[in-house]
């Protein structure tokens, strides 16, 4: 186990890389050393091969709470707006880090998960909660906008209905209904979160890591292109990803389904080279 600051928390386990907001007391909230400690955590997990998967979660019963309201909004806020500034850099930064980083990244929300902490949930490929979690845009609670991008989070995810329903009541929705709405995949009761995150992990680690990388930046690409302009990008991004995989993982699979016949691609992944 890694401990980041005694804000985050690290631990390896076959091929996943398990990692917790550590600020139980405080339900998880992120406060500006959580957010820059986060840097260093990403930066670390992106160079070590232990990490082929990343399941992001929280320690005790929040998921995160959302911003602190005490450190990241109050105190920051009495320091200047340069100060406010350097804050949403840290925070804002690395969400867009995580929606970009190298490796599959899953959210596993086991409880509380509050405005900011939509961010990071947002910025995980999957999402996986807990029947019991509970989900909120809490901001007009306390009288702000949902910024740090849940706005657009939500109208990204969810109906425009469902956006402006969070959005304006603050109301609290369960796991089940997150995944009915479409906020996180799917949502299973709270003993079995582990395991079924675990599952889903080894899914993908089965896959080609490479072309995870180009098939997750690209889901996330095209939404914003024209069709011509997604249908290129993507040609070019399979031409890229071509010369970036050493192992020719293309050429392997049809290989093994054509020639060796000891798998068939609408069942399974190839089995790569090296790989268990
Ligand atoms: N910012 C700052 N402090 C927070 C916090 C936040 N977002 N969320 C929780 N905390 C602190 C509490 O102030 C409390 O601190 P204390 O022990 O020093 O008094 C501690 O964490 C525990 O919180 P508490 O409210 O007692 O826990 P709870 O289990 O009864 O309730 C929540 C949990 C999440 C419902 C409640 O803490 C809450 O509403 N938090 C704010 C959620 C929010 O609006 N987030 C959006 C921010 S953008």
């Amino acid at each position: 186990m890694s401990d980041y600051n005694g804000v985050v928390k690290v631990e390896f386990d076959n091929g996943v890389a398990w990692v917790s907001l550590n600020r139980p007391d405080k339900r998880n909230c992120m406060n500006p050393t959580l957010n820059t400690t986060m840097h260093t955590v990403l930066d670390d997990l992106e160079a070590d091969d232990r990490c082929g998967v990343l399941v992001l979660t929280g320690e005790g019963e929040a998921f995160s709470a959302g911003m602190d309201l005490k450190e990241y909004f109050r105190e920051t806020e009495a320091q200047g707006h340069i100060a406010v500034r350097r804050a949403q850099r840290a925070s804002y930064g690395w969400w867009r880090r995580l929606r970009w980083f190298e490796k599959p990244t899953i959210a596993m929300v086991n409880g509380w998960c509050f405005g900011g902490a939509f961010g990071p949930l947002y910025a995980c490929d999957l999402a996986i909660a807990a029947d019991e979690a509970q989900f909120g845009l809490s901001e007009i609670n306390w009288g702000i906008l949902p910024g740090g991008g849940a706005t657009k989070i939500v109208t990204d995810l969810v109906s425009a209905r469902d956006a402006m329903y969070l959005t304006l009541t603050g109301d609290r929705i369960d796991g089940k209904r997150a995944s009915e709405i479409r906020l996180v995949n799917e949502s299973v009761p709270l003993a079995q979160l582990r395991t079924r995150v675990r599952a889903l992990a080894d899914t993908l680690l089965e896959k080609n890591p490479a072309t995870l990388k180009a098939a997750k930046d690209a889901v996330r690409r095209v939404a914003t292109m024209t069709f011509d302009e997604a249908e290129d990008y993507l040609v070019v991004r399979q031409e890229s990803l071509n010369y970036l995989d050493k192992t020719e993982g293309a050429k392997e699979g049809i290989r093994q389904f054509i020639d060796e016949k000891t798998y068939k691609p609408g069942l399974a992944a190839y089995k790569r080279r090296g790989a268990e």
